[in-house]
């Protein structure tokens, strides 16, 4: 078996490397001809039956007023039922036929069955479920006195829009509707100081995509991953303690519009803002400068952590840093090498002759990587160990 893995390990790399080459821009083409054809013909919203949860403020609160401008009939979900009661009043100014108000907090799996029953006694039908509601707590991991202070933000982030689809999949399979997920870059990228934020984000990306596979093609899944977006949940305090307040938010009204457009296109996937999806090649193609970077950026955290260590250890690990860093530059230039690899393979798609010759050159790449391996899995100064 170890053999077909070792086989495996050199020989499938460089066979998806080729057929990456031909099938992406094929695969661009395509997207790209989807993408006008359904932004000719967007799904109809008039008359249809949309439930959104945590719509008392922010994307939720915004999303319903997209959605009333478009003739949709709304529910309304959230544990503020005064704060509920002023969206659905201007929902029905903006033009949505009804709307009505269901306080419930979704971390509760009878207040998820109540809503959905709620929405469906009332309006006959349910066309698509926002599963919105969602919390942050600030901090780090090791200062937390009391964990299960954090159970929460996984059961509103995570179960919440579990629980809330559970119930809605029945009146969703005979409208043949949509579930609409609001996820976070936080689950692909992370950042420090959010550690189970950035971890319910991911397990609810999971879930989705997942659950797109089974339901496919009766019910439609749409995950939205967003970047920082001007609500209270990226409040200054937020931004600051996460030391993110140079990073521009993306206004809430903008991007409710683009997550309702996408939606109605029928996309499969939105990150907004767009350039965000960049950062997920830098993620997985530079790692190691991806975690010197928020390191660099996270600095503060490590001054903390410097005093803290020093008043009870005597002093820190510096030839273990200096190590660190020279093996993260090692590693950095191996992946360096795939991509002026990767640039001389799609050039000499043109020149034949020239094409073994770099898949041979790519092959040398794959075993100096591989050689590299051991160092990656040294741990950095204060014990976090780099694996990719
Ligand atoms: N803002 C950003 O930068 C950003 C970035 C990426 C993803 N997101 C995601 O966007 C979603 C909406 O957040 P937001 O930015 O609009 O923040 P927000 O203004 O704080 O809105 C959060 C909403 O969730 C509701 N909610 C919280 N706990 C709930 C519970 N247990 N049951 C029912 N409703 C609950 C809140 O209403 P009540 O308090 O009245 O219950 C509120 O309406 C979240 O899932 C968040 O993770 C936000």
């Amino acid at each position: 078996m170890d053999l077909i893995h070792k086989f495996l390990n050199i020989v499938f790399p460089i066979v998806s490397f080729i057929l990456f080459i031909y099938l992406l821009p094929l695969l661009s083409l395509y997207r790209l001809l989807r993408f006008r054809v359904r932004s000719v013909f967007p799904e109809n919203l008039a008359e249809k039956v949309v439930l959104i949860t945590g719509a008392s403020s922010g994307i939720g609160e915004h999303l319903a007023y997209e959605y009333a401008k478009l003739g949709a009939r709304l529910a309304l979900v959230a544990r503020r039922e005064e704060r509920l009661n002023v969206v659905a009043g201007k929902a029905e100014a903006m033009g949505s036929p009804k709307v009505i108000v269901i306080k419930a907090d979704v971390s509760k799996i009878e207040d998820c069955k109540r809503f959905v029953d709620q929405t469906v006694d009332h309006f006959g039908r349910l066309d698509c479920l926002i599963n919105n509601a969602g919390i942050a707590i600030v901090g780090l991991f090791e200062e937390q006195e009391c964990i299960t202070d954090h159970t929460s933000i996984m059961d509103i982030n995570f179960w919440g829009s579990v629980n809330a689809t559970h119930f809605a999949l029945p009146h969703l399979k005979k409208s043949k509707g949509r579930i609409v997920v609001i996820g976070s870059c936080a689950g692909w990228f992370v950042t420090p100081k959010v550690s189970v934020y950035n971890a319910s984000k991911a397990a609810q990306k999971s879930f989705f995509e997942t659950l797109r596979l089974e339901l496919a093609p009766d019910i439609g899944v749409s995950i939205i991953t967003l970047g920082l977006v001007d609500t209270y949940i990226a409040t200054n305090e937020f931004i600051h303690e996460t030391n993110l307040d140079k990073a521009p938010l993306l206004s809430v009204e903008g991007c409710a519009k683009e997550i309702v457009n996408s939606v109605r296109r029928g996309d499969e996937s939105l990150t907004e803002p767009q350039w965000m999806r960049t950062i997920f090649l830098w993620v997985m193609l530079l790692p190691e400068l991806m975690n010197v970077a928020r390191r660099f950026v996270n600095a503060r955290r490590g001054r903390t952590r410097q005093g803290h260590e020093s008043r009870s250890n005597g002093s820190l690990q510096q030839p273990d840093v200096k190590l660190a860093l020279i093996l993260q530059l090692i590693s950095i230039s191996g992946t360096l090498q795939l991509i002026s690899i990767s640039a001389a393979v799609s050039f000499s798609i043109r020149d034949e002759k020239s094409f073994e010759a770099e898949v041979i050159s790519y092959a040398y790449f794959l075993i100096s990587s591989n050689a590299m391996l051991p160092c990656k899995r040294l741990p950095l100064a204060d014990g976090v160990p780099v694996i990719y």
